[in-house]
């Protein structure tokens, strides 16, 4: 499914915690689950758009979930129904989930549950748990009760679940399978977990983005193979493949 760029009508968007928006798009087109898009809603600085990636799609519309981190995002966050955003995508490659059966453990950090909705929701033939941390209360999660038979919520603050890592709750070797995305530092850990269990895991990782196509190699990751892009080679990596610095 080629990239492509589109002037994109907003249809709804709203915010749905603290600083966390739900912003729905006009894209007509396939989306796989972990693909993301370069976004832009404004004219001039800051000179980037922004990786978001895909919180939901259908044939017509693509869902992004986001957290207001800098001018971009802010930017954004100001845009209402009706106006338009700038989307260059589908880009990347998303989670295997045709690979994925049996037990699935789906494992989110923060904001990085907004990828995993879209691929909770296309595993077929899967039993899925939701394992998910936040700083404090939790966002997004009520969404995943369709696709998973059990969610585990664990924060920082003691707000909601257990008082403590998201890690603490899972044990890999429970699972056939783990995809994870959020913070380096959790995503290492269940890596290691699953290497250690013999689990099959994925990874999303995140990085700053400028052209996001590949051609300007801001976006690398070590990898067993070497470099690689996140924005063309991932950002999905294979967990025992990818190097997590953190
Ligand atoms: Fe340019 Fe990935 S953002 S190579």
């Amino acid at each position: 499914m080629p990239a492509s760029c589109l002037k994109s009508d907003i249809l709804s968007h709203k915010e749905i915690f603290s600083g966390v928006y739900q912003m729905t798009c006009r894209f007509p087109g396939p989306k796989a689950p972990g693909q993301f898009f370069m976004v832009r809603g404004w004219q001039g600085y800051p000179l980037l758009s922004r990786p978001i990636s895909v919180n939901d799609a259908d044939e017509d519309t693509v869902t992004f979930v986001y957290e207001v981190r800098g001018q971009g995002t802010q930017l954004l966050s100001a845009l209402r129904p009706g106006e338009s955003v700038e989307l260059t995508g589908p880009v990347g490659s998303g989670f295997p989930v045709e690979k994925l059966s049996g037990r699935v453990a789906v494992v989110a950090g923060g904001i990085g549950i907004a990828p995993l909705l879209y691929a909770a929701k296309s595993m077929k033939g899967c039993e899925a748990e939701l394992f998910c941390g936040f700083r404090g209360k939790s966002y997004l999660v009520e969404a995943f009760a369709p696709y998973v038979s059990a969610v585990h919520v664990a924060s920082d603050s003691g707000a909601e679940g257990h008082h403590g890592f998201v890690t603490d709750l899972l044990d890999a070797a429970d699972f056939d399978a783990v995809i994870t995305c959020g913070p380096e530092i959790m995503m290492k850990k269940v890596a290691r977990a699953c290497r250690e269990a013999g689990v099959l895991c994925y990874v999303s990782m995140e990085r700053h983005m400028a052209c996001g196509i590949g051609a300007c190699l801001g976006c690398t990751c070590k990898t067993l193979h070497g470099a690689k892009c996140v924005c063309k080679d991932g950002p999905v990596f294979l967990g025992e493949d990818v190097m997590i610095d953190a």
